[in-house]
């Protein structure tokens, strides 16, 4: 019986992958024949080498042109003047995100993960207004206060001899913005700058997610096993998970309060004007809005709103600390702007009009990537034309900012960190067609200009004249440059982190 089982299993699978190669709609791209065979390739490159796919896809995009399967359900295609073909706005064509991306992370019913397009606008829309400029420039004051609590954590460190993470410290500033807009229940509980050490469980806990993404990827139900393993056992397994745990049950209680205020509970204090009491008060359907979903965006958002932005500051932060002449220029840039901080606090605007300061931000980026990862994307009901090949409706294709990012014929030495390339006349059609850290089309980053604002604001702060005296300790490049593809990038695996003395 068990020779019997196991040959019906053989031929299943021999079925298959004769199907994957020969029958597929996919069958007639080219590339790998083990990529197309079977998901295990990828599987191989990304769980068992850590993140290492990105650079095979590369390679076989030189061995088999700009257009590629990259495993049975998907294809890569690498050509800048392509891109906007892929990510549309909604007016163009409907989008809908390819169901087996990021599979069994168990954030399902969050907008980024949702499938079809018309859903997925329906749950971004409520949020737009909130990350819109407009909705930016309102958040400007509590931008600065955070970016003075900042600066003031890193104050009372001057002279102590005691070595901070950097990058801890960028992802507890950056997670306390995206807290305060998301959950601020007005009382400052909770806040991660307020931690001796910036809170390293926030940043453990993202990366821990992050680089489980292939894992669950190709094993979906692994999380409902979770799902049944008590609780009390999994803490006692992974201790640092609970910082996961305190921030989903965070989530959860918040958006319960919210739910009870809009029902008339007048006891509550909590700050009306966050994010989730505006979803919850929206006319989003009473299904969209159960506590569960909400709780699951607030995670992304809470996610999304932190990672990147944290990586693009400690990036920006290791090139000016490591280039004196750089750092010079910059503070010269920011004299003036900055000379009553933090009496009068410079504007985006007002920042986004300092052309080294953004030419910093813009190459880090470019360099960073934002999600490196290919992107999929799905047109749901008309096909795509490609050259000489029709990618069928309902076919899952991506691109890389990676691979865009690091085209060497539109920046050259593109592994070399060069603000100067975006100085005005500097720039060339080829350089904005190529740079793509947010994505485009209407799955594209929703926090872009809070992100900007962001990295504007701490960026100026930090290197002002008279700002702190930051030494790098024991830090190199390849601390921030990316060895590791996980959907975001990471450096080498080993890393200690961005590390600094205040001097
Ligand atoms: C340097 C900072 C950032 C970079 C480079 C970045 C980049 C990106 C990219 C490339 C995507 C597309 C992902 C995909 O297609 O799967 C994305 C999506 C998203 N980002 Fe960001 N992001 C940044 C900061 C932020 C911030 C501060 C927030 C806070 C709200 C945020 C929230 C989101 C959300 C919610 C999505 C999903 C959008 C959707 O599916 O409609 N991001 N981001």
């Amino acid at each position: 019986m068990i020779i019997l089982f196991l040959a019906a299993c053989l031929l299943y699978y021999c079925g298959i992958i004769i199907h994957r190669l020969y029958f597929s709609p996919l069958a007639k791209f080219p590339g790998s024949k083990l990529a197309a065979a079977t998901g295990w390739y990828e599987f191989y490159y990304d769980y068992w080498l850590e993140g290492k796919y990105l650079w095979e896809i590369e390679k076989m995009h030189k061995k088999y042109g700009p257009i590629i399967r990259v495993n049975p359900d998907e294809l890569s295609i690498r050509d800048a003047d392509f891109y906007n073909e892929v990510y549309v706005t909604e007016s163009k064509r409907r989008t809908n995100a390819h169901d087996l991306f990021c599979k069994g992370i168990d954030f399902d019913g969050c907008h980024l993960l949702t499938t079809d397009h018309d859903l997925h606008r329906r749950r971004r829309k409520p949020l737009e207004p909130f990350f819109s400029r407009l909705g930016i420039s309102r958040l400007q004051p509590m931008l600065a206060e955070v970016a003075l609590h900042l600066e003031s954590r890193i104050r009372e460190l001057k002279g102590s001899n005691k070595v901070i993470r950097l990058d801890h410290a960028f992802s507890a500033f950056s997670g306390d913005i995206i807290g305060r807009i998301c959950l601020d229940d007005g009382t400052g509980s909770g806040r991660f700058l307020d931690d001796p050490d910036f809170s390293p469980e926030w940043y453990d806990v993202i990366h821990a997610i992050v680089r489980s993404i292939p894992l669950f990827t190709q094993f979906p139900s692994i999380i409902r096993v979770l799902s049944l393993i008590p609780e009390s056992v999994l803490l006692w397994a992974y201790p640092r998970g609970q910082m996961f745990n305190i921030f989903k049950q965070r989530a959860k209680d918040h958006i319960r309060r919210a739910m009870s205020k809009t029902k008339g509970d007048k006891l509550s204090h909590e700050n009306e004007s966050s994010l989730f009491h505006h979803i919850v008060a929206s006319d989003m359907p009473e299904s969209e809005r159960s506590e569960e979903r909400l709780a699951k965006e607030a995670q992304v958002l809470l996610g999304g709103g932190t990672a990147s932005t944290a990586r693009t500051i400690g990036f920006a932060s290791f090139y000016i600390l490591t280039q004196p002449e750089l750092r010079a220029n910059l503070e010269a840039e920011l004299r003036d702007v900055m000379s009553d901080w933090p009496t009068r606090v410079p504007t985006w605007t007002t920042l986004e009009q300092l052309p080294l300061l953004q030419a910093i931000i813009k190459e880090s980026l470019r360099l960073s990537y934002g999600v490196m990862h290919r992107l999929p994307r799905v047109s749901p009901d008309v096909s795509i034309q490609y050259k000489g090949y029709t990618i069928p409706p309902g076919v899952a294709v991506g691109m890389s900012a990676y691979l865009q990012h690091s085209d060497a014929e539109v920046f050259p030495s593109p592994d070399k960190f060069i603000p100067e390339r975006w100085f005005a006349g500097n720039v060339t059609p080829a350089m904005n067609k190529s740079y793509v850290p947010f994505c485009r089309g209407s799955r594209n980053c929703l926090g872009m200009n809070l992100a900007m604002a962001e990295m504007s604001l701490i960026l100026a702060v930090l290197y002002r004249p008279n700002g702190p005296e930051f030494e790098l300790f024991e830090t190199d490049e390849s601390d921030v440059k990316q060895a590791h593809d996980f959907l975001i990038p990471l450096p080498k695996l080993t890393t200690k982190g961005v590390r600094a003395l205040v001097r």
